[in-house]
């Protein structure tokens, strides 16, 4: 199947497909690969994907685009905050921030697998999208829905978004050391009921190296926005550096996004937006709204969404072997991109 954007979608099948449907039970409805570029997705994309691509951003919109696990949340939560909430007394804050800033490619991962969706985004959202039409995708209608000033986050890559995006809005990458985020996709794949991994961590690392994870491949998504890390509209963030001082990212954050804020405001959003701060607040909130999405068994044992919140953490838990896959593996990918990654702080 041919694309907007220009990418043929081919289904995995025969024993590829299989092998990774027994590992993630969530995969229910399979897996497309797109040429070029290798990009693997749940098969629900291409129902989503040519409206993904045509979507026409507004000027002030901020897009948020990461590969998976590499501060998604805190970085929306940062720039929300910034944007929205610079004193810290909106009265919507302590709505999730997926309420806030809608994740624009999220439709696919709602029906990806073989159940009906879950609904609990749209229970937050009733006020911007009182009637909406399910089959056109509730993560689409509420970014259109959404009044100014947006902000919105996709995994996707560049090459799977409009190619005017960053001549009409504002695009912050979100890069995160590569030994850090195999191990915090593998928790959330395990977490999440709706990705269901059921696989080792062994095997994991071997779907990362060998570009099999949804939203990979990993280095094919850095390799396209890298190079336009000096465009005028393109901040490029790593997680590193905002653990390291967060204060410093927001201050580049707060030159790049025109918000103008106080030394004291911005004091106050690095403490507002610290790991151990949002984590109380997701706890709050789904103390009183069951969040009925997380395995409960996974949760107790190794934590939730808000799993360590630190760089370097993969220290100790990943066997020679493993590292040695993923440091050749970055080897091979780095020697032309020539990004390099800070692995602790
Ligand atoms: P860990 O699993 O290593 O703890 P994403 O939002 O892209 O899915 O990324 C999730 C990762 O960011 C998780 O990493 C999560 O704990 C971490 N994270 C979320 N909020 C954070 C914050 N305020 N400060 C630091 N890390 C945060």
């Amino acid at each position: 199947m041919r694309l907007a954007s220009g990418h043929v979608a081919v289904q995995l099948h025969g024993e590829e497909l299989a092998k990774i449907q027994r590992d993630f039970a969530g995969f229910g409805k399979g897996l497309v690969r797109l040429t070029p570029g290798g990009w693997v997705l749940p098969g629900p994309f291409t129902k989503y994907a040519d409206k993904i691509y045509n979507t026409k951003f507004h000027e002030g919109d901020v897009v948020i685009m990461t590969y998976p696990k590499c501060g998604t949340t805190w970085t929306q939560e940062v720039v929300w905050t910034m944007r929205n909430n610079p004193n810290l007394d909106h009265p919507k804050a302590s709505i999730p921030i997926k309420a806030r800033s809608p994740f624009i490619d999220s439709d696919m991962l709602m029906h990806m697998g073989k159940g009906a969706p879950r609904n609990e985004l749209l229970e937050m959202v009733r006020d911007i999208l009182p009637d909406p039409d399910p089959d056109k995708g509730i993560a689409l209608q509420l970014t259109a829905n959404l009044p100014d000033p947006r902000t919105i986050k996709t995994h996707l890559p560049l090459s799977l978004m409009t190619p005017d995006l960053l001549d009409t809005a504002k695009v912050i990458y979100v890069a995160r050391n590569p030994k850090d985020v195999v191990l915090s996709f593998l928790h959330h794949c395990r977490l999440m009921k709706s990705v269901d991994y059921v696989g080792s961590l062994e095997q994991y690392v071997d779907y990362f190296v060998q570009d099999q994870l949804i939203y990979g491949p990993y280095w094919e998504h850095l390799r396209e926005a890298w190079p336009q890390r000096d465009h005028p509209n393109m901040h490029f963030l790593f997680y590193e550096d905002m653990k390291a001082n967060p204060k410093a990212e927001m201050k580049k954050l707060d030159r790049f996004l025109g918000t103008n804020l106080t030394e004291e405001q911005l004091e106050k959003i690095a403490h507002y937006t610290s790991f151990e701060e949002m984590k109380k607040r997701d706890e709050d909130y789904y103390e009183k709204n069951a969040n009925k999405g997380l395995k409960q068994e996974v949760k107790t044992k190794e934590g939730g969404f808000y799993r360590k919140g630190e760089a370097g953490s993969w220290k100790g838990r990943l066997t020679e072997m493993q590292e040695a896959k993923i440091d050749d593996w970055t080897k091979k990918n780095t020697v032309e991109l020539g990004i390099k990654f800070k692995y602790s702080v």
